[in-house]
């Protein structure tokens, strides 16, 4: 049988060790001094108990003991890589980001894809969103774009996002995952029926993270160099072109090979198939949005082309795979509020509410000092401020710099070139109930004009063979809420149930 490049990694790691001898100084402790015996605990006498003073025992175990961090809240399972985006279209009209600056430059990046819903051993071809984390290292501090393969999301309040998560996740008490908490929260919150429809559809289950597109999702606000601001939505089309699995061979891959996307990028990477993104911006100017039907800072809404045309902006390349997955791609932390001059955050709530959960959650997943771990640490400009300490803090924790803010002793100081744009926003404070903000008409959209025949049938028979598990009055309240988007797709997520149902009924009989 012939091995792939991802299975024979232990192999290349000895062809390289031979030719470099970096292990050559031997074994050692974490704290450098030589080890003479690994294999061998220290005992009294060869039956006899372990020594309290088996130094090298007891720090292996002690770090051993503490190997794991936790797994992300959400999007645990995942694999990723580095590579480098271009600038292959002038967007500085729209734009002041250094990112952007010239066509030809370039940017490296890290790339992080993943499911959503499973633990991080879960299988790689769930159907579930795909996460499409982006890090670029510019010149003027990180920027992530923290999106997914789809350009829209289930709900349009934060508030609802950790009751939303839990219902995908298991059931406190059987700890299996539940079709009653699943559809009852969906049937419950019908701005849920437009992604579900994604989901459920073909896309849901990509064939590796190669061949699907990445959206920013959220609307953002772009500044230009004269201050001038636009919104704009982020795209990001697969050059690999679109392919998924169907249902029965992303089953057969959960069980034979759970971990396919993740294999699939590495060995592409490594092949030198580096797979690459066209990146686009859609723009909507602060007067259309006044105008606009929707409310263009709904996720659960995307801008529609024919309005707001895709404007071409780069190419992103991935061609390099972590030395080492802990290091580069466990310990790396997304913030949708990592953000760089002439990238702003829009008024969408969701973004809003995401703007504090990430770093707060890196806070706890990693600790106060992940920005210092090489893969978050923006290495293409030097961190100037006036925090200072906390655990592991690993770089010169900014020397001698006053660590107080007036100072007279040239500490860094402000950039008022950098300064946010003003905003005008007015209304009462108030808690806006948008559960009925058209739920429906662009899911509708999406099921007539999108899909062919053949899509449409299958988007209904993975509704219908799924939501068949959940009691009835569930199953009701989610077909009704389909019908809504067009009374075709409610009738065939009815018969698939019927489908599911009396074939379940018969095979008991
Ligand atoms: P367009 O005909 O211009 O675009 C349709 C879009 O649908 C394309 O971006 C296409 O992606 C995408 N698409 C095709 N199949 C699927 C699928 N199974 N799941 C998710 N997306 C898919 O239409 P409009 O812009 O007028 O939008 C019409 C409807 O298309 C929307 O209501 C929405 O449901 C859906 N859509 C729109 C997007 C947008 O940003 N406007 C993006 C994605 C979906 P590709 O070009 O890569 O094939
Ligand atoms: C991961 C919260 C909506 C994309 C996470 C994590 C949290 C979180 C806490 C774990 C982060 C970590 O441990 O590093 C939220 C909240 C949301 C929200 C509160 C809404 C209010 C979204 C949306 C998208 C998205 C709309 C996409 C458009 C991602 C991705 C990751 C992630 C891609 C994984 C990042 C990685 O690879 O490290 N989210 N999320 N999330 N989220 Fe969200």
């Amino acid at each position: 049988m012939t091995r792939d490049r991802a299975a024979n990694q232990l192999n290349e790691f000895k062809e390289e060790e031979t030719k470099q001898q970096q292990c050559s100084g031997g074994l050692t402790t974490a704290s450098g001094c030589p080890l003479a015996d690994k294999l061998n605990s220290l005992t009294i006498g060869e039956r006899g108990p372990l020594m309290l003073g088996d130094v090298q025992f007891l720090d292996e175990m002690a770090h051993f003991d503490r190997e794991r961090i936790p797994e992300r809240v959400v999007h645990a399972k995942g694999g990723g890589a580095f590579g480098v985006f271009e600038v292959t279209h002038d967007i500085t009209r729209y734009c002041k980001a250094s990112i952007f600056s010239k066509v030809g430059k370039k940017t490296p990046c890290v790339v992080r894809f993943s499911t959503v819903g499973g633990e991080s051993g879960s299988a790689d071809t769930a159907r579930d969103p795909r996460g499409f984390a982006m890090k670029f290292y510019t010149d003027e501090g990180n920027w992530d774009l923290v999106g997914n393969n789809t350009p829209i999301f289930f709900i349009r309040d934060p508030s609802l996002f950790a009751s939303f998560i839990h219902t995908q996740k298991r059931n406190p008490v059987t700890h299996l995952k539940d079709p009653d908490m699943f559809w009852d929260f969906i049937s419950l919150r019908p701005e849920t029926t437009h992604h579900v429809s994604f989901i459920f559809s073909d896309r849901g289950i990509p064939d590796g993270f190669r061949h699907m597109n990445g959206y920013g999702s959220h609307t953002f606000k772009l500044v230009n160099s004269e201050n001038k601001p636009i919104y704009c939505k982020f795209h990001f089309k697969t050059d690999q072109g679109i392919k998924n699995l169907s249902v029965d061979r992303a089953g057969e891959l959960a069980s034979s090979d759970p971990d396919y996307s993740i294999r699939d990028l590495y060995n592409s990477i490594t092949a030198g198939k580096f797979p690459s993104w066209s990146v686009y911006i859609q723009v909507m100017t602060y007067e259309q949005a006044e105008t606009h039907k929707d409310n263009p800072f709904d996720l659960t809404k995307v801008w529609p082309h024919k309005d707001f045309p895709l404007i071409p902006v780069g190419k992103m390349t991935l061609n390099r795979n972590p030395s080492n997955y802990f290091q580069d791609i466990e310990q790396l932390a997304f913030a949708p509020s990592h953000m760089v001059p002439g990238v702003e955050a829009s008024p969408d709530k969701m973004l809003q509410g995401r703007l504090f959960a990430y770093p707060d959650t890196h806070r706890h997943r990693l600790g106060a000092n992940y920005l210092q771990i090489p893969v978050n640490c923006p290495y293409k400009t030097k961190v100037s401020n006036y925090q200072r300490d906390g655990p592991m803090s690993t770089d010169s924790n900014q020397g001698g710099a006053p660590n107080y803010y007036p100072n007279s002793f040239s500490g860094p100081k402000d950039c008022p070139r950098f300064k946010d744009l003003p905003d005008t926003f007015t209304g009462q404070v108030a808690r806006y109930n948008t559960a009925d903000h058209d739920n429906f008409t662009q899911c509708g959209e999406f099921y007539r004009k999108v899909l062919n025949a053949e899509e449409r049938a299958r988007l209904a028979e993975n509704i219908g063979g799924h939501v068949a598990a959940a009691q009835e009055f569930i199953r009701k309240r989610t077909v009704g809420n389909f019908a809504k988007a067009d009374p075709a797709l409610g009738q065939a997520i009815q018969d698939a149930i019927d489908k599911k149902l009396g074939a379940a009924a018969s095979s008991r009989l």
